[in-house]
C-alpha cells in the first residue's frame, strides 16, 4: 500500500524502498536489454518476444496481480514506475506491457470468477502467455458501443457462436488469449454487449491484416476475424450485458498506463535534449546558452513535472478505488489527456533542438516523436478524454 501526502487537492504517493528497488531493477533491465535493440525492432516491426518473456520472469507482466494468481502482488504506483522506465527505453515494449497489465490482467482480476482467474489470468500475469483486449471494430472506434460483431447462444445453451471483425488489437498477431467485447443482444445497444475470454488456438479464430504503423512499430497490431468461433458459456466474463461497463472500467486503468507511457517517452526525449543543449556548439558556444533553447527546456521540464503529478494523482485514485470501489475515470482521463499532449509537445521540441540530428534515424529522437503520436489516439483520443472530463464536471451523460 502506498503512503500519501496531500498537496492541495492532488494526492502525491511516497515511494517506498520496494518501489525504489523496482525502479532501479526495471531501469537497469530496460537500459541494458531494451535500449540496444529498440531501433532495430522499430525498423523491422518484429515483436520483441525474448525481452517480453524476460520481463515476465521479472514479474512485470502482472504487476498488480496477487501472487496467488501468478502476478507480482504490487500496487498501482509500481505499475506506473515500471511503465515510465520501459517507455523511456522503448515505447513499443511499454505498449505490450501496458495492454497485458492494465487491460487484460486488470479486467480478469476485477471481473472474472475464481476458475477463470486460475485458468486465464495466471499464465498471462506470469508472463507465460500474452493477453490482448479487443473492443474496437472497423466502424466503431470512439463510439465503442456501436458494434457489428455478434455472439449468439447456440440451441444447446453450451456455446456462444461468435462472428465479426475486430480491429486495432494490440498484440493481436501474437496473443494467446483475448478479452473480447461483442454484442449478444443488439437491440439493447450498449447494454447488449458482453465480454468473453477467447483462446487463439481454437477453430474460427483468425488473425487478420497486421497494421503498418507510424510508431510503436514493434508492438504488433492486427485485425482478428471470428468465423463461427464457438466460445463456451463458461468463458463469459461477468454477466451477459456487462461488457460495456467492463470495457470502460478497464480503460480507466489502461489510460493511466498510456499516460505513463507518454511520460516515459517524453522524459527520454527531454534528457537527450538537455545533453544536446550542453554539448552541441554553435556561434562559439553550447546551444543551451541561447534563450530560445532555454525557453524550450524550461517549458518541456515544467510540463513533464505537471504530467507526473497528474499521473500520481490518478494512481492514488486507483488505489482508493481498490479500497472503496469508487470510480477514477476523471483522474485517469485528465492524466492521459495531459500526458499525451505533453509528450507530443516535448518530442516535437526535442526534434527542433536536435534539428537535422533530430530528424535522422541515427538518433532515437525521431522515434520518440513518432511513438508519442499514438498516445493521443489509442485507449480514447484526446477528444474523448475531453468529453469524459467535461461530462463529469457538468454532470452530463
Ligand atoms: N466505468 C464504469 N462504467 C462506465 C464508465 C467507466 N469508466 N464509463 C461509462 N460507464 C457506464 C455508464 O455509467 C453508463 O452506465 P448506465 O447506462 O448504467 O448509467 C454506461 O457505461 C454508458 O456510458 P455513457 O452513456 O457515458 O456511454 P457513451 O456511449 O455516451 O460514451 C465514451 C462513452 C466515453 C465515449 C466511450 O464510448 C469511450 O470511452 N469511447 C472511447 C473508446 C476507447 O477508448 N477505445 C479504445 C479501445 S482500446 C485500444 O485503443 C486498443 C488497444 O489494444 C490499446
Amino acid at each position: 500500500m502506498v503512503a500519501m501526502e496531500h498537496a492541495g487537492q492532488a494526492l502525491i504517493p511516497t515511494l517506498t524502498p520496494e518501489h525504489l528497488e523496482l525502479q532501479r531493477a526495471v531501469r537497469n533491465f530496460a537500459q541494458k536489454e531494451i535500449v540496444p535493440i529498440a531501433a532495430e525492432f522499430d525498423e523491422s516491426g518484429e515483436f520483441p518476444l525474448d525481452t517480453i518473456r524476460k520481463m515476465g520472469e521479472m514479474g512485470l507482466m502482472g504487476i498488480e496481480v496477487p501472487e496467488e494468481y501468478g502476478g507480482a502482488g504490487m500496487d498501482a504506483l509500481a505499475y506506473v514506475l515500471t511503465m515510465f522506465e520501459v517507455a523511456r527505453a522503448d515505447a513499443s515494449h511499454s505498449t505490450i506491457v501496458s495492454v497485458n497489465n492494465s487491460l487484460y490482467c486488470n479486467a480478469l482480476l476485477l471481473f472474472a470468477n475464481e476458475e477463470q482467474k486460475q485458468k486465464y489470468l495466471r499464465p498471462v500475469a506470469a508472463g507465460e502467455k500474452i493477453g490482448a483486449y479487443s473492443l474496437t471494430e472497423p466502424m466503431s472506434g470512439s463510439d465503442a458501443g456501436n458494434m457489428a460483431s455478434r455472439a449468439v447462444l447456440n440451441d444447446a445453451g453450451t456455446h456462444y457462436i461468435i462472428n465479426g471483425r475486430k480491429s486495432w488489437v494490440t498484440s493481436g498477431p501474437v496473443a494467446d488469449l483475448v478479452l473480447l467485447f461483442t454484442m449478444t443482444e443488439p437491440e439493447k445497444k450498449q447494454k447488449g454487449i458482453s465480454a468473453f475470454l477467447v483462446e487463439a488456438d481454437k477453430p474460427g479464430f483468425m488473425r487478420g491484416k497486421k497494421e503498418p504503423k507510424l510508431g510503436i512499430r514493434a508492438s504488433a497490431t492486427s485485425e482478428i476475424v471470428y468465423d463461427n468461433y464457438a466460445c463456451p458459456v463458461e468463458n463469459l466474463i461477468g454477466k451477459p450485458g456487462d461488457g460495456f461497463k467492463i470495457a470502460m472500467a478497464v480503460l480507466d486503468a489502461g489510460r493511466i498506463g498510456i499516460a505513463s507511457q507518454a511520460q516515459g517517452i517524453a522524459e527520454a526525449a527531454y534528457e537527450a535534449s538537455v545533453d544536446y543543449a550542453k554539448t552541441r556548439q554553435a556561434f562559439g558556444g553550447p546551444i543551451g546558452q541561447f534563450q530560445m533553447i532555454q525557453q524550450k527546456i524550461a517549458d518541456m521540464k515544467t510540463r513533464i513535472e505537471a504530467s507526473r503529478l497528474l499521473i500520481y494523482n490518478a494512481v492514488m485514485a486507483k488505489e482508493r478505488s481498490k479500497r472503496d470501489g469508487s470510480r477514477y475515470t476523471l483522474e485517469a482521463s485528465m492524466a492521459k489527456l495531459f500526458a499525451s499532449e505533453m509528450a507530443m509537445f516535448v518530442t516535437d521540441e526535442a526534434v527542433q533542438i536536435h534539428a537535422g540530428m533530430g530528424y535522422s534515424k541515427e538518433m532515437p529522437i525521431e522515434r520518440y516523436y513518432r511513438d508519442a503520436r499514438i498516445t493521443r489516439i489509442y485507449e480514447g483520443t484526446s477528444e474523448i478524454q475531453r468529453m469524459v472530463i467535461a461530462r463529469n464536471e457538468l454532470g452530463l451523460r
